[in-house]
């Protein structure tokens, strides 16, 4: 498939990286994962378009064409210890939050690779591990929404909003991207280099519903009733459950209609 637009990106470092886009796609990251040999690593796939969206748990993700920003960026994990590679969806989520800090938000990530304006959602992140030739790589894959308008957004299942709803202005999607991937690639480089800690710290300043009574579900779809109390040192959540006592939780995700019935009532 042509692609309709290849941009080389050279950063003051000297690193390039190349962001490919295409008019649509069924999903960047099947993309990736079906070109990952022949692409150099931190390639970049955008699509004004995804026919089939992916998101965790088999869900659907869906975005206005044109309006939102849905792309993939291979990354190298051949040498990335194993038990980092757990982390890469949250750093994904970290770099979302603090892009849009950069435009005057508040964000909060919702634990492990969501992130929240005002309690809705603007960003999901997906990050999927393949092997091929002997060497790992990252598929990550984020969905924001950029200039979708509120009739759009009303059709998505959970509440959600965009950065043009936020702002209550248009913004420029090739400059937020150039922006949002050099965030990305810092944070990839500080996990490479000296593990999860300091990415924690900044992850865990910005970790939605800390303290607040939630419910979870893990992926056998066993919910858990308590509060987050903190975010563990490899990543995963400390929480006190009603039920069991203080347990670690590392997979699974915290429940949104709970939150607004919590919020509304
Ligand atoms: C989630 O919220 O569950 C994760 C959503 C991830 C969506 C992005 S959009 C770009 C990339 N391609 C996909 O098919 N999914 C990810």
């Amino acid at each position: 498939m042509e692609n309709e637009l290849k941009l080389e990106i050279i950063k003051p470092d000297g690193e390039v990286y190349t962001i490919y886009k295409y008019a649509k796609l069924d999903s960047t990251n099947e993309f990736l994962r079906k070109h990952c040999s022949s692409l150099a690593v931190y390639s970049v796939i955008w699509a004004d378009e995804q026919t089939h969206g992916r998101g965790r748990f088999t869900r659907a993700w869906n975005s206005v064409p044109s309006q939102d920003l849905t792309f993939s960026i291979l990354l190298p994990l051949t040498s990335l210890e194993q038990k980092l590679r757990q982390n890469i969806t949250q750093i994904a989520a970290l770099s979302v939050a603090q892009l849009l800090e950069v435009y005057g938000l508040k964000p909060s990530v919702k634990w492990p690779n969501d992130v929240l304006v005002q309690r809705k959602k603007i960003s999901g992140t997906l990050c999927e591990v393949v092997e091929s030739n002997k060497n790992v790589y990252g598929i990550l894959g984020i969905g924001l929404n950029v200039n979708s308008m509120e009739e759009s957004l009303t059709f998505i299942d959970i509440p959600a909003t965009s950065l043009r709803c936020e702002l209550r202005h248009k913004v420029i999607r090739l400059e937020l991207f150039k922006k949002l991937l050099e965030i990305i690639i810092n944070c990839f480089n500080v996990l490479c280099q000296s593990g999860f800690t300091q990415n924690r710290l900044e992850l865990k300043k910005r970790l939605a519903f800390i303290n607040e009574h939630i419910v979870f579900t893990d992926i056998k779809k066993e919910s858990y009733s308590g509060r987050i109390i903190d975010l563990n040192d490899d990543g995963t959540l400390l929480f006190e459950c009603e039920k069991r006592g203080i347990i670690s939780l590392n997979s699974g995700e915290i429940v949104f209609n709970n939150l607004y019935l919590k919020r509304d009532n």
